[in-house]
C-alpha cells in the first residue's frame, strides 16, 4: 500500500539534473535552484548523470552545503550523459517509476534542445518539469540566451587573439574551427569581435572562390600580411579548409580546432548571473504551480513559456544580421 504522505503538501521534493553537452554556468544554476527551493521549505534531490541517472535512480538529497563553492566552477558536479535508453517509452516509464520511488514531485532539467525534449516527454508521462536553457551553442529557439554561451564566446576570442599574434609573426592565414554543430552563433559573434576576415556558419552557404579566395587575395593586395578565418564545425572542416586555402592562394595556412576548450572554464559574470536568476525563476514556477514551463530570456528579461509551445519556436541567424555585421569585415 502506498505510504501515507506525511510531508507538508505545500512543500515539494524537487529533482535537479543536467543533461546533454555541459556548459559553464550549469553549477550556478543547480546552486540557485537548490538554495532558492530550500529557502522556501522544499527538499532538493540531485540526479547524477542526467536522464540516465534518473532512469537508474542515481539520486540523493542535497542541502545548502552541497552547492557551496561551485558557482565559479565550469562543468556540472551532477555530471551529465546523453541517454539513448531514456528516449524509449520503457525508459520514460522507468524514470516515472523512479520519481515515485524517491517521491519526487517535480524535475528541473538544465540543458539544451535534447534536454528540453526529454523534459517534455517526462511531462507527458505526468511528471511536472521546468526546463532551463544551457548550451554553449545558444541555439534553443525560445530563448535569446542559453547558459554557457558568454563564457564560450570569451574563451574563443581569447584563443583567436592569441592565434592572431603568431599568424601576424609568420604572415600566415589562421583557420579557427569553433563549436556549433548546427548553429553558427559562436562562429559569427566571435569572428566579428575578433576581427576575422572570413566567417563561415552552417546557416549561410558559401562559394570557396568568391567568398574566401577572392576575399583573402584582395586583403593581401590591400596590404594585409595575416588573415583569420573562423568556421563553425557545422559549416565545414577547419583542417580541410586550411589545406584548400593554402593550395588556392599560396598563403601559408594553419588550422586550429578549439573544440572542447569552449565547453570548459570558470563561467563569466553573465553566465553566473543568468544561471542564478534562471534557477530562481524555475523555483518561482514550481512555487506558483506553473508546471511544464521553459525558462526563457526574451528581449532583455526572463519569462517562462509552456514547454511544448517553447519547443515549437525556431530561431536562426537571418541574412540581415549577417549583412549588418559584414560591414565590419574590411
Ligand atoms: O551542443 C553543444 C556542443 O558543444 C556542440 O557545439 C558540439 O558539436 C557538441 O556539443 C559535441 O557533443 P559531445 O560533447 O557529445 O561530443
Amino acid at each position: 500500500m502506498e505510504r501515507e504522505r506525511t510531508r507538508n503538501s505545500a512543500h515539494l521534493n524537487i529533482g535537479v539534473l543536467t543533461s546533454g553537452g555541459d556548459a559553464p554556468g550549469m553549477n550556478a544554476a543547480i546552486r540557485a535552484v537548490t538554495r532558492g527551493a530550500l529557502n522556501h521549505g522544499h527538499k532538493v534531490f540531485g540526479i547524477r548523470r542526467g536522464y540516465h541517472g534518473l532512469w537508474r535512480g542515481d539520486i540523493y538529497e542535497m542541502n545548502s552545503r552541497t552547492v557551496s563553492e561551485i558557482i565559479h566552477k565550469g562543468g556540472t558536479f551532477l555530471m551529465t550523459a546523453r541517454s539513448k535508453t531514456f528516449e524509449t517509452p520503457e525508459g520514460i516509464q522507468k524514470a516515472v517509476s523512479m520519481c515515485k520511488v524517491f517521491e519526487l514531485d517535480a524535475i528541473v532539467a538544465i540543458g539544451g534542445d535534447g534536454t528540453f525534449k526529454g523534459a517534455l516527454e517526462l511531462s507527458r508521462a505526468g511528471i511536472p518539469v521546468i526546463a532551463i536553457p544551457a548550451t554553449i551553442d545558444n541555439d534553443i529557439g525560445c530563448t535569446d540566451y542559453s547558459i554557457g554561451y558568454d563564457t564560450a564566446l570569451n574563451t574563443a576570442i581569447e584563443a583567436i587573439d592569441k592565434l592572431r599574434d603568431t599568424a601576424s609573426s609568420h604572415e600566415r592565414c589562421s583557420v579557427v574551427e569553433v563549436m556549433g554543430r548546427h548553429a553558427g552563433y559562436i562562429a559569427l559573434n566571435t569572428g566579428v569581435t575578433a576581427g576575422a576576415e572570413v566567417i563561415l556558419i552552417p546557416e549561410v552557404d558559401f562559394d570557396f572562390e568568391k567568398d574566401i579566395v577572392h576575399t583573402l587575395i584582395e586583403d593581401r593586395n590591400a596590404g594585409k600580411n595575416h588573415y583569420i578565418v573562423v568556421v563553425a564545425e557545422g559549416a565545414t572542416s577547419g583542417l580541410e579548409l586550411a589545406k584548400r586555402i593554402e593550395s588556392a592562394t599560396g598563403i601559408e595556412t594553419r588550422a586550429t580546432t578549439l573544440g572542447y576548450l569552449q565547453r570548459g572554464g570558470s563561467p563569466t559574470w553573465r553566465d553566473r548571473f543568468m544561471a542564478s536568476t534562471m534557477g530562481l525563476s524555475a523555483v518561482d514556477c514550481l512555487e506558483e504551480k506553473r508546471f511544464n514551463r521553459a525558462i526563457c530570456f526574451k528581449d532583455g528579461h526572463l519569462e517562462d513559456l509552456d514547454l511544448e509551445a517553447a519547443l515549437q519556436i525556431k530561431k536562426t541567424i537571418d541574412d540581415d544580421y549577417v549583412a549588418y555585421l559584414d560591414r565590419l569585415t574590411m
